[in-house]
């Protein structure tokens, strides 16, 4: 079927046999050549801003793999980045940011945020141009949420405990940066649309760490805000919500935020995900440790996936980010046995 963009259909709730297939994070540092290419960009953000490298570190996984979908290379910082906060990548350490003060917040200023991130935009358009048509290409954007644990900290943390105390003790302040966050990745991901995205989601990595009133407040109002403005746009652009760790919490997130499809992380129970299969497209969810291990444990946890939610609209994906130890030819064994599926 020349031209078809699979996943799209699958995000209209049809069931597509073998499913189409991606991976968060395809584009890594599992990938020689993207070690490569990341060597001569310099830093990790010089490669996020430079279209022609982005452009091809985006495709590698593409080619090598004849992926379903292919989503920007990019990193969810650049928003507060194009916001004016300070951001770098540490190698072992992961980002640093300067931590954001309240009175920062309050002089938060989205004047250059479109300027700074045109070559990001410049990347999606040339993307669009080089892809196989039957290629959907996503776009993304961080929860609010994730990114504000980011700005507060200063770095990642294990339970996000900075930016929980933050927005007990501050509340003035964090719901307006919340709402700065919203409305900016919002506006983040119409001039992606606009520069030839077919699909967009948001990565919300860390929700999984609030209590029930923070999880609606930070995670499900924020998103139901960005899903909203996109909408009132592009109605008929699919959104995909990834809310990972929500838990019990996944099963009134989509009909809460208006989402259209649901990533699922790996600790979701399979049955749990056929239940929510019936509001809709699901995506996921295999571990990704299991494609690290490959052999019966990669067999294994594919095949109950496909067992348990083929038959409904599914979008195969990991449980969350491909892990650089990753061996290539488990990605390969991987895309065999979910393509062999009839
Ligand atoms: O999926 C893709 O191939 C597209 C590119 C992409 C990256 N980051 C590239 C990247 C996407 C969609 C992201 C999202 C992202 N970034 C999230 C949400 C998803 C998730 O993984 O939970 C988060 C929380 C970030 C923030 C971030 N960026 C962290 C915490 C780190 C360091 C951890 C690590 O893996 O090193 C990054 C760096 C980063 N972003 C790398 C890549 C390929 C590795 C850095 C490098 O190449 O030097």
């Amino acid at each position: 079927m020349a031209g078809k963009r699979m996943m799209l259909d699958v995000l209209k709730g049809e069931t597509v046999s073998p499913p189409p297939l991606w991976m968060m994070r395809q584009a890594g540092r599992y990938l020689p050549e993207y070690r490569e290419t990341r060597k001569r960009a310099g830093s990790f953000l010089d490669l996020c801003y430079d279209p022609d490298l982005a452009v091809e570190v985006t495709l590698q996984p593409i080619e090598r793999f004849g992926f379903d979908a292919s989503i920007l290379f990019s990193d969810i910082l650049v928003v507060p980045n194009a916001l004016g906060r300070e951001v770098r990548f540490e190698e072992g350490r992961g980002p640093i940011l300067k931590p954001i003060t309240a009175a920062e917040i309050a002089a938060l200023n989205g004047d250059m945020f479109h300027v700074n991130l045109e070559p990001v935009y410049e990347t999606v358009r040339r993307l669009r141009a080089k892809l196989p048509d039957e290629t959907t290409l996503i776009g993304f954007c961080g929860a609010p949420w994730t990114v504000a644990t980011y700005m507060i900290a200063g770095h990642g943390t294990p339970d996000q405990g900075p930016a929980r105390l933050f927005a007990y003790r501050e509340p003035e302040a964090f719901g307006r940066l919340l709402k700065a966050l919203a409305d900016h990745s919002a506006a983040y991901l119409i001039r992606q649309i606009e520069a030839g995205a077919d699909v967009v989601q948001i990565f919300d990595s860390w929700s999984g760490v609030l209590d029930e009133p923070s999880f609606e407040a930070f995670c499900v109002e924020p998103v139901a805000e960005i899903v909203r403005q996109v909408k009132a746009v592009h109605p008929d652009v699919p959104v995909i919500g990834f809310p990972k760790g929500a838990g019990e919490r996944y099963r009134d997130y989509r009909a809460k935020t208006g989402i259209t499809g649901l990533g699922l992380d790996w600790t979701v129970p399979l049955s749990m995900a056929r239940e929510l299969q019936r509001d809709g497209a699901v995506q996921g969810n295999l571990d990704p440790l299991r494609l690290v291990a490959g052999g019966k444990a990669l067999a294994d946890g594919v095949d109950s996936i496909l067992r348990t939610l083929g038959s409904g609209p599914l979008i195969f994906n990991l449980g969350h980010g491909i892990t650089p130890e990753t061996p290539v030819a488990h990605v390969e064994a991987m895309v065999k046995m979910v393509r062999s599926q009839r």
